[in-house]
């Protein structure tokens, strides 16, 4: 134990000490340098001794043999692997060279896992052996199996190998040996001159081989053949009966018991049997084909074909409607007709026609003519020829009946403004398209409009003068040539755009005082509903909006107050969309008349008292002072008449009056 721990002690500093010492090494080394080199060169002929050579240059404390290991790599692949004490350098052999063995070398040294790799050395070897080629008959009948060997001598690797029959590639094969065995058969009788040849992939690339050898076969012809028969064989018509025969025809004696026969008709197998098939069938003009009666017997196949040309008895038929248009329930007639016939086979009244289905509403007229009313929905004719047992349908026709168009409704899109243009609508619920829609007034065309697409309408645009000329509006519509339909007479609200805006103010304007109840009456003419606003002096919002059905309205103010006074206007707008503006009234409120007797009634108090307090002067003055006459005469002189009829005038003295009493 103790020993044991010693030695891990010592193993741990002396690698402590020495990193490039392994575990178990006894010394110190380092590999300086390795290098590869071909012997006896890089390119060599086929079948040269070649030796690949590692040479590697270590230095070490020479304490002992190092373990070395050597790695060949060609293409980056080990090809070879060898661990080894000597310092001999690593030769690894490549006796009798192929081409196979072209590629680059490299080799790595891995001591004591310090690994170093050379740089590496490309190989050629050039020379491909002659391919030969080996049959093992020589003579064979047709569908007879034959082994080919085509071999590649002393080649190694990949290989493809090519077999070809008078220098027609037939097969390719790819193998990793030097040989390729394959199974051929032959149909063509006579001789067939072969080779082959082969390439070795060494990827990326390949190296080609000469051809081989040339080796004959010959292909004899069995003495068995298959018969076809057709009667008629010529001059068919459809309706005629056609027997074919599928039969062998063979010298050979034991043949029995591994022939088949098959019959077919393009990829329709029609019988099969051994030595004999029969098949009876009625010619159609589409039988226009190739028979074939194969023979089978082992490998060995051989056809016999044969071509027959079928003549139409007549021809498809086509079926026509007149007229090309038609409405629900009109007259139409329908014509089937097949355009050619075999004159020499049948007669035209031999050819009969009918309708599909039978129960079509028509009645035949005459050969292939059908009459009767149209249907009221689509419907899908087809007409059938037929003569001698032959039925030939005719393509489908679509009758689509056209429906006739209903009274139109005329109406007013948005609202009718007078004196501006708006939209009057046509349209009916029913009819097929396209429809004429015309717009009347007083039974005067004015304008058509032609509906072709369902979802398109019909409108005109107008514009009246006068409320009532909007009556003598209506349309038609047109998609016959019948007569058309002729609208109601057009009706809707004409709007009377706003006009003449008024503001009329209640009481009348110089006589507003507080206290009063004021009426602001806003009036237009034009069409109801009409919102009304109603302004004061600069204000944006209106200080009040009502929307009516006639054509004037009020706002009031109850109890004015002083500050009530401003300019006011108001406007109107109805479906028109015109706004209209009364002239702006301006509004003084007065005083209160109770105010104002207040006023006078202080007044003329105080002018009372002041006169009282003149005359009582006046009178304690004249007691003593005589020059008081003197100065009234002064004054009686200048203004006597008035003087003297202030006393006389009734108001003026119940004036005087009051302040007496007071
Ligand atoms: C190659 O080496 C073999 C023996 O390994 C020898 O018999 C043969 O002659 C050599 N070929 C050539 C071309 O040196
Ligand atoms: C072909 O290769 C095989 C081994 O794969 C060998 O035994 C044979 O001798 C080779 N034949 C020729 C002709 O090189
Ligand atoms: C042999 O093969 C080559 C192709 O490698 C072809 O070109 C040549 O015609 C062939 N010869 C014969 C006689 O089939
Ligand atoms: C086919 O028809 C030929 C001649 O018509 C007749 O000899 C033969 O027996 C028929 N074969 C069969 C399988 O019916
Ligand atoms: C008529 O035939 C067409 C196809 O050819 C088919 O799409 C259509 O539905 C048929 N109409 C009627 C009414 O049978
Ligand atoms: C509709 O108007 C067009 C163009 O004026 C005209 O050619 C067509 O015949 C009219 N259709 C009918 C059914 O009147
Ligand atoms: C207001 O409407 C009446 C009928 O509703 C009409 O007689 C009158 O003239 C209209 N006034 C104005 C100013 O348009």
């Amino acid at each position: 134990m103790g020993r044991f721990l010693l030695l891990l002690t010592c193993t741990l500093v002396s690698n402590y000490l020495h990193p490039w010492r392994g575990a178990g090494a006894q010394s110190m080394f380092t590999i300086r340098d390795i290098s590869i080199s071909l012997e006896p060169g890089d390119n060599v002929m086929r079948g040269t001794n070649v030796t690949v050579r590692c040479e590697a240059l270590v230095s070490s404390s020479g304490a002992g043999p190092l373990s070395r290991e050597y790695t060949i790599y060609k293409d980056g692949v080990t090809v070879y692997t060898k661990t080894t004490s000597s310092s001999s350098d690593l030769l690894y052999r490549l006796p009798d060279a192929r081409v196979s063995n072209t590629g680059k070398y490299k080799c790595k040294l891995n001591i004591e896992g310090r690994k170093v790799t050379s740089e590496a050395k490309k190989l050629t070897v050039t020379g491909l052996s002659t391919p030969l080629l080996h049959l093992n008959n020589a003579v064979v009948s047709e569908g007879e199996e034959l082994t080919a060997r085509c071999t590649a001598p002393g080649e190694t690797g990949s290989i493809i190998f090519y077999f070809y029959d008078d220098s027609k590639e037939i097969l390719e094969d790819r193998v990793n040996s030097n040989q390729s065995e394959v199974k051929l058969r032959f149909n063509d009788v006579g001789i067939h001159k072969m080779n082959c040849s082969y390439t070795v992939l060494v990827t990326p690339f390949f190296f080609r081989s000469d051809k081989s050898n040339s080796v004959t076969v010959s292909v004899k012809e069995l003495s068995i053949t298959p018969v076809l028969e057709i009667f008629p064989y010529s001059n068919i018509y459809e309706g005629d009966r056609l027997d074919i025969m599928c039969t062998v025809r063979s010298l050979m004696a034991d043949m029995h018991g591994n022939v088949h026969l098959y019959l077919s008709r393009g990829t329709q197998l029609l019988s099969r049997g051994d030595t004999n098939v029969n098949h009876s069938m009625i010619a159609l003009a589409k039988d226009s084909e190739e028979f074939e009666c194969r023979l089978e017997m082992g490998n060995v196949v051989k056809v016999d074909t044969k071509k027959i040309l079928v003549t139409e008895l007549f021809s498809v038929p086509t079926l026509t409607m007149s007229p090309s248009e038609v409405f629900q329930k009109e007259y139409m007639t329908l014509s089937c007709k097949s355009d050619t016939f075999a004159s020499e086979r049948i007669r035209r009244d031999q050819l009969t026609y009918s309708l599909d289905p039978p129960e079509s509403l028509l009645i035949p007229k005459s050969s292939g003519v059908f009459s009767g009313k149209a249907p009221v929905y689509d419907f899908n004719y087809t007409c059938i020829a037929q003569a001698k047992g032959i039925r030939k349908y005719s393509r489908p026709l679509t009758v689509r009946p056209k429906v006739t168009v209903s009274t139109p409704k005329i109406s007013v899109v948005g609202s009718a403004v007078l004196g501006r243009p708006f939209k009057v609508l046509c349209k009916s619920d029913f009819g097929s398209l396209p429809i004429n829609y015309t717009l009347l007034k007083d039974y005067d065309q004015l304008s058509m409009a032609i509906v072709k697409m369902p979802l398109e309408q019909a409108l005109f645009t107008v514009t009246i003068h006068q409320p009532g000329e909007i009556n003598k509006f209506m349309c038609e519509a047109k998609n016959s040539q019948k007569d058309a339909p002729l609208s109601k007479r057009l009706e809707a609200i004409v709007v009377v755009p706003l006009s003449h805006p008024t503001l009329t103010v209640i009481p009348v304007l110089p006589e507003i005082a507080e206290g009063d109840h004021l009426f602001l009456i806003c009036g237009v003419k034009g069409t109801p509903p009409i919102t009304f606003k109603w302004y004061r002096d600069d204000n944006r919002s209106p200080i009040f909006t009502t929307t009516t059905d006639m054509n004037n309205t009020d706002y009031q103010i109850q109890a004015l107050a002083k500050d009530d006074s401003g300019t006011y206007y108001c406007e109107a707008i109805n479906h028109a969309k015109n706004v209209v503006r009364s002239a702006p009234v301006t509004i003084v409120v007065r005083l209160a008349l109770w105010k104002k007797a207040v006023i006078v009634g202080f007044c003329l108090l105080l002018v009372s008292v002041l006169v009282v307090v003149f005359v009582l002067c006046i009178r304690s003055k004249r007691d003593g002072v005589p020059h008081y006459d003197g100065m009234e005469g002064r004054v009686t002189n200048g203004t006597r008449a008035s003087a003297v009829s202030l006393p006389t005038d009734t108001s003026n003295r119940s004036s005087f009056s009051i302040p007496a009493t007071v």
